[in-house]
């Protein structure tokens, strides 16, 4: 019960690595409301993971994130712990990579931080202790060729998440915000940015650059997360979190 007493919302959870946090959170006493765009999927998963009915959230909406914010609160009494967590990966170069592709990854996995933060910030400072769990990527830290638009919206959540940190440190009492660094996890994502059809030799392949040698499981994310929305990490704000199997030691 690590978390007896906290109230998450978390974005992206109809699968992958949302859907995991919100089972491992819940699971350790914690009230979660699942929001997703997908909300057909979010609903049919909330009835297992949540006493509370899904939310539908396009994170790239303002006005949706307002009535996701309130609307999480009314369910469960308040928001302390937000997980933003949903995110897409359109693979290109600076030059494949078109105008669209560009500013849909900006909004989905970098702005949508940014509107999350300010919407919740008020409901979180009424209810802290509270946190925020930015899930940004170890691409923050370490480019690819292919993956233009990815790594700098995962580099800009790794710096808005210290700016928040600062803010929130001087605004508020005890409300934190840190960021997640994943390498190669095991969800949909990474089928699409791996080259052949074969689920296992595509994770085989990526499993070979890790140092540790696998790539990461949904739980290996998801316990971190725990780490964050508790009391155990009250000093720690602004910080970079690396599950990367020590692929960014190299
Ligand atoms: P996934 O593709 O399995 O799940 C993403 C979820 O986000 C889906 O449920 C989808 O419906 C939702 N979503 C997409 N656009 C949305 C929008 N506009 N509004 C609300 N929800 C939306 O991806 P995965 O792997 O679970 O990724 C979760 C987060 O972890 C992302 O931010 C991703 O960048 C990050 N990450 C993933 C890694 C991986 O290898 N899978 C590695 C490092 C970071």
């Amino acid at each position: 019960m690590r978390l007896a007493g906290k109230k998450a919302l978390i974005t992206g959870a109809a699968r992958g690595i949302g859907l995991g946090c919100a089972k491992l959170m819940a699971d350790h006493g914690c009230d979660v409301v699942i929001t997703d765009i997908d909300v057909a999927e979010a609903d049919r998963v909330a009835q297992q993971v949540s006493s509370h009915p899904a939310i539908e959230l396009d994170v790239t909406s303002k006005l949706a994130w307002s009535a996701a914010i309130e609307r999480a609160g009314d369910l469960m009494n308040g928001v302390n712990v937000l997980v933003n967590n949903a995110g897409i990966i359109i693979p290109g170069t600076v030059e494949s990579l078109d105008e669209a592709g560009w500013d849909h990854t900006m909004n989905v996995d970098l702005k949508s931080v940014y509107l999350g933060c300010q919407a919740a910030l008020p409901v979180l400072s009424r209810n802290a202790p509270a946190s925020i769990i930015n899930i940004a990527s170890i691409s923050s830290m370490i480019a690819s060729a292919n993956f233009a638009a990815y790594n700098a919206a995962k580099a800009g959540v790794h710096m808005l998440t210290k700016s928040v940190a600062l803010h929130a440190a001087r605004a508020y009492t005890d409300v934190r915000c840190n960021s997640v660094h994943p390498a190669f996890v095991d969800t949909d994502m990474v089928d699409q940015v791996t080259k052949t059809d074969d689920r296992e030799v595509n994770r085989s392949k990526l499993a070979r650059q890790i140092p540790l040698g696998r790539i990461a499981t949904v739980d290996d994310v998801a316990w971190a997360v725990v780490y964050l929305a508790s009391n155990e990490s009250s000093f720690m704000t602004g910080s970079e979190l690396k599950l990367d199997g020590g692929i960014s030691t190299m």
